[in-house]
C-alpha cells in the first residue's frame, strides 16, 4: 500500500472516487524529465505536483533505488495516484499539501533530504476536463477553479466581486492579456456572471473581432489568469523551489516544468540565484564576495518538447524544462 496523508492531520485521504479513477493525464516531456533525474543518487525524489502520477510512475519504474514523496493539493489527484502507484508499495508516500508548505509537508512525513525534485506546474488534464471543477472555457461549469476545494477563494469571487481595476490587473499580470481593460469592463457590467460558459462568452464579446481569430480560444488567457489568482500559483513558487534546492543532497537533481512566461521567469531567477550563490560581483571578474553556488544548471536556456510531442499533446506545446544539479557542499541548518 502507498502511504497517504492529509495536511490537516485528520488521517488518511478518502478512497478513490469515480472522478479519481477516471483521472488521465499524459506526462509532459517524460523522457527529458527522466533523463534529468537519472543521475540522482539513490534516495527520495520529491514530486511536488504529483497529479496523476505519470512522471512519478516513470521514475519509480526506471530507478528501483528511488522512492517518491508525492505532494498535491487536489484530493482527487492524490486518490487516483494512490491507485496508480499502489504496486510500488512503501516506495511511495503521498501527502496532501500545497508546495508552498513544502517544509512542513516534508517534516510531517519525516523526509529531511531529497535526491531529486520535480515541479510540473499548472493544472492537470482531468482538472480541465471535469466541467464541474470550473477550469474549462469550453464547457459550462461553476465558477470554481480551486485545486484545493477546501479553500475559500473561488473564481466566482474574482469574477463577481473584484473591482474593475483589480480584475484588469489579474488579466494583465497573469496572462499578458492585451485586452484586459475591455474584458474587465465587460465582465463588471454583466454581473452577476453565472458560470464558465457565460464568462467565456463575455470575454469573446469583449475582444475585437480581428484579435478573436488569432491565438486559440479568446477566453484561454482570461481563464488562465483567474485560475492563477484563485490558486495563488505564482506566490508559492520561488520559496518552494529554494526550499527544494536546499534539501537536495550533493549530486541531487532538480527539474521544473513550466507552461507560461510568468512561471518560467520565477524558475529561471531562482535557479540563477542558486547557481551564482547570489554573487553580485561585476561580470567577467573573479568573484570576490564569497558567494557560494548551490547548484550548476544543465542548460541555461532549458529544454522544450520535440515537435512530435508538441503536436500530439497540446498541453506540452508551451512547456519549458529547467534542470539543476546540487553541488558538493554541506547544507547549513535552515
Ligand atoms: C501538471 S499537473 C502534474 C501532472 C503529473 N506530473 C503527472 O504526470 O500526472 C499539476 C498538478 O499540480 C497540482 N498543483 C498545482 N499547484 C500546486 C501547489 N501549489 N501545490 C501542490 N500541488 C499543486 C495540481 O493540483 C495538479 O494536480
Amino acid at each position: 500500500m502507498t502511504q497517504q496523508f492529509d495536511d490537516t492531520g485528520d488521517g488518511p485521504l478518502p478512497a478513490a472516487s469515480s472522478e479519481a479513477v477516471s483521472f488521465h493525464h499524459v506526462p509532459v516531456m517524460c523522457a527529458e524529465v527522466l533523463d534529468a533525474l537519472m543521475e540522482a543518487p539513490a534516495g527520495v525524489v520529491l514530486d511536488a505536483t504529483v497529479g496523476g502520477g505519470g512522471h512519478a510512475e516513470a521514475v519509480l519504474t526506471a530507478r528501483p533505488d528511488l522512492s517518491v514523496l508525492g505532494l498535491d493539493r487536489d484530493d482527487a489527484a492524490l486518490a487516483a495516484t494512490g491507485e496508480r502507484l499502489a504496486r510500488f508499495g512503501d516506495r511511495v508516500i503521498l501527502h496532501r499539501s500545497a508546495f508552498g508548505d513544502l517544509s512542513a509537508a516534508m517534516d510531517a512525513v519525516g523526509v529531511e533530504r531529497i535526491s531529486g525534485f520535480l515541479f510540473d506546474l499548472g493544472v492537470s488534464s482531468p482538472q480541465l476536463d471535469h466541467a464541474d471543477r470550473g477550469f474549462s472555457y469550453r464547457e459550462a461549469g461553476p465558477l470554481d477553479m480551486r485545486m484545493d476545494r477546501r479553500q475559500q477563494l473561488t473564481a466566482a469571487e474574482v469574477v463577481n466581486e473584484y473591482d474593475e481595476d483589480d480584475l484588469a490587473r489579474v488579466l494583465r499580470w497573469y496572462a499578458d492579456e492585451r485586452h484586459a481593460r475591455r474584458i474587465a469592463r465587460t465582465v463588471v457590467a454583466a454581473r452577476p456572471v453565472a458560470d464558465t460558459a457565460e464568462l467565456a462568452e463575455l470575454v469573446r464579446s469583449a475582444i475585437p473581432a480581428p484579435a478573436r481569430r488569432r491565438g486559440g480560444h479568446p477566453a484561454k488567457r482570461t481563464f488562465q489568469a483567474i485560475r492563477i489568482e484563485v490558486n495563488g500559483e505564482l506566490d508559492q513558487l520561488a520559496g518552494a523551489v529554494d526550499e527544494a534546492i536546499r534539501r537536495l543532497v550533493p549530486g541531487g537533481r532538480g527539474a521544473v516544468l513550466s507552461y507560461h512566461s510568468g512561471e518560467d521567469r520565477i524558475v529561471k531567477h531562482q535557479f540563477d540565484r542558486a547557481a551564482t550563490g547570489g554573487c553580485a560581483c561585476p561580470p567577467r571578474l573573479p568573484c570576490a564576495c564569497g558567494a557560494q553556488p548551490l547548484v550548476v544548471m544543465a542548460r541555461r536556456a532549458g529544454r522544450t518538447p520535440g515537435e512530435a510531442e508538441a503536436e500530439a499533446n497540446p498541453r506540452a506545446a508551451s512547456a519549458r524544462l529547467r534542470t539543476v544539479e546540487r553541488v558538493e557542499r554541506p547544507v547549513e541548518a535552515a
